[in-house]
């Protein structure tokens, strides 16, 4: 699937978002969602250039059900990457799809632009760098 992208890629190459987005596809049909069947896939590009990605885990403890965005950046961080250039998001809904609150939170603990690009999985996307999308984290 080809995204329809808009003229400013936020500093990012057209490869590097339709790898981010083919990655994340991939990953959101491997989304373990049997509650909710709604798949998600997470791809984020490190500022080294590696893509690591993620997808919804959910449990029948609701409460203890993980987002694609956040599996991507513990696999991310657990390897030792932790500065992010790019993390793009996907599902197979009507309008992209942005981070949620908790998950905003945990991607503002780490470095890097963090170009959050959402789309969904017939190839909308939107771009924008993370510091817009959460202005105001919370910070020990
Ligand atoms: N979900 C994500 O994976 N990322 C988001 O940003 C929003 C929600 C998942 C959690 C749950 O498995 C399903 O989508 C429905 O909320």
């Amino acid at each position: 699937m080809k995204l329809v992208l808009p003229d400013n890629l936020h500093g990012l190459s057209k490869a590097e978002v339709q790898s981010l987005y083919s990655h994340a596809l991939e990953y959101m049909e491997k989304a373990y969602a049997p509650y909710s069947n709604f798949k998600v896939g997470a791809a984020i590009l490190t500022s080294g250039g590696s893509i690591v990605c993620g997808n919804n885990i959910e449990n029948g403890s609701f409460g203890a059900t993980i987002c694609a965005e956040r599996v991507a950046v513990v696999k991310a961080v657990s390897e030792g990457l932790s500065s992010f250039k790019a993390i793009l998001i996907v599902a197979n809904s009507e309008n992209p799809i942005p981070p949620c609150g908790m998950c905003r939170q945990v991607i503002s603990e780490f470095d890097g632009e963090r170009i959050v690009v959402m789309t969904n999985a017939k190839g909308l996307c939107t771009f924008i760098p993370f510091d817009e999308l959460f202005p105001f984290p919370f910070n020990l």
